[in-house]
């Protein structure tokens, strides 16, 4: 054999490969890319157990539509924000522009999330924000490529006041950390309660994460005020609970709260007797939905879930329900957004439609911790908007 006899050969050979595999070409293509999804949450500090509960609820979320997303296998990358925001802008390019994943998920802290809803807007990636309220996000950073499956920090705390006027208290001091959740857990709360016939005698700051409570619960004691609301969660929320105890106050001056309680009850249930809360969530929740959540939850991670988890997961069939909608085409920006926008999710904590900002229309309740459970109570708020103040969406 020459050379080029040979070399005629392999090309035949090379000809006849090519068209065997377009024969086999519909196979191939029937295994669509994997899609990336980046997880840029906390899983160190204050707010780590609340990371995990995104995650487990996401994955279930995937689980129940499949194990993918509209036939498309998922990439997972993952980050540990610390919940540190000079450090957010880093963390999300780092998913971005190096691991180039579709849709970023994250996060819990609202000054994080800030700074990445900052980068992904003008990257234009598409991010979901499974818990971190802070109010810009869906007010004036709102933007088509942004969507909030959680809540505003105006909105679960809203009620409170309402709900506290109706016990007769006439004052009241407010305890947060100072950073975005903090406070404008705090202004809302006061235009709540200021509304019901109340006053905010004082705001009381500490910086974040830190849980040197004492000093400011003997300035509580000295206010004296009718009650106490106040802004915490995670590890932060189960020592201002244990130290509100032994500082003598919970049974002299009642204390109210929205996240203080979640997740954090097999740790202090006998110093959480009796705390109420108002919350989109709640433990014995009259909604099948939820029911089959928590089996399904309990079975998988041999836990209940909590308020995070319940938002995790409805980020899930968020985007489980999009995906669905274009069929799997992930370029289909603009089928993605209107699926988005137009979503109803039946979600554990009952339905909710997505607002013109991109932010939960929901209900909130009131709970009472009873033994290891946030109580359902009752509906203290049906169908609340966060009124979304200077969103423009361009
Ligand atoms: C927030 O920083 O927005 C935040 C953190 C923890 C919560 C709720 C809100 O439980």
């Amino acid at each position: 054999m020459t050379t080029n006899v040979k070399r005629r050969q392999l090309l035949a050979g090379a000809a006849g490969l090519t068209a065997a595999s377009a024969l086999h070409a519909p196979f191939v293509l029937a295994q669509p890319a994997k899609i990336k999804v980046g997880m840029m949450l906390p899983s160190s500090g204050t707010f780590a157990a609340l990371g995990a509960s995104i995650t487990n609820g996401f994955r279930l979320a995937v689980e129940e539509a499949g194990g993918n997303l509209a036939g498309r296998e998922i990439e997972y990358y993952t980050v540990d924000d610390e919940s540190n925001p000079a450090k957010a802008p880093e963390n999300i390019n780092r998913l971005i522009e190096r691991d180039k994943v579709d849709v970023v998920i994250g996060t819990v802290h609202s000054g994080v999330a800030l700074g990445m809803a900052k980068v992904a807007r003008e990257a234009g990636t598409l991010m979901l924000v499974p818990n971190a309220g802070a109010g810009a996000i869906t007010g004036p950073l709102c933007s088509p490529n942004i969507f909030r499956t959680s809540f505003s920090n105006w909105q679960p705390v809203h009620p409170m006041g309402k709900v506290m006027a109706a016990k007769g208290h006439k004052t009241a001091v407010f305890i947060t950390w100072n950073y975005a959740a903090g406070k404008e857990s705090s202004a809302s709360f006061k235009e709540g309660f200021e509304a019901a016939g109340g006053k905010v005698v004082k705001e009381l700051l500490l910086p974040f994460p830190n849980v040197e409570f004492l000093p400011l619960f003997a300035e509580v004691a000295a206010l004296n005020p009718d009650g106490v609301a106040c802004f915490f969660a995670g590890g932060g929320g189960v020592k201002f609970i244990q130290d509100y105890k032994r500082a003598g106050l919970k049974d002299k001056i009642p204390v109210y709260s929205t996240f203080l309680t979640e997740g954090v009850l097999r740790a202090v249930k006998d110093d959480a007797q009796g705390i109420e809360t108002t919350m989109h969530y709640a433990d014995a929740l009259p909604i099948a939905r939820d029911a089959e959540f928590r089996r399904k939850y309990a079975v998988t991670f041999k836990l209940q879930p909590d308020v995070y988890a319940m938002q995790g997961f409805d980020t899930g069939l968020l985007l489980a329900q999009a995906m669905a909608a274009v069929k799997g085409d992930f370029g289909n920006r603009d089928g993605m957004i209107q699926a988005m926008e137009g979503a109803t999710i039946d979600s554990p904590r009952g339905k909710w439609t997505m607002s013109k900002a991109h932010n939960p229309i929901m209900d909130i309740y009131l709970r009472k911790v009873v033994g290891e459970e946030n109580k359902y109570q009752s509906v203290a708020w049906k169908a609340l908007a966060d009124p979304a103040r200077g969103c423009r969406m361009g």
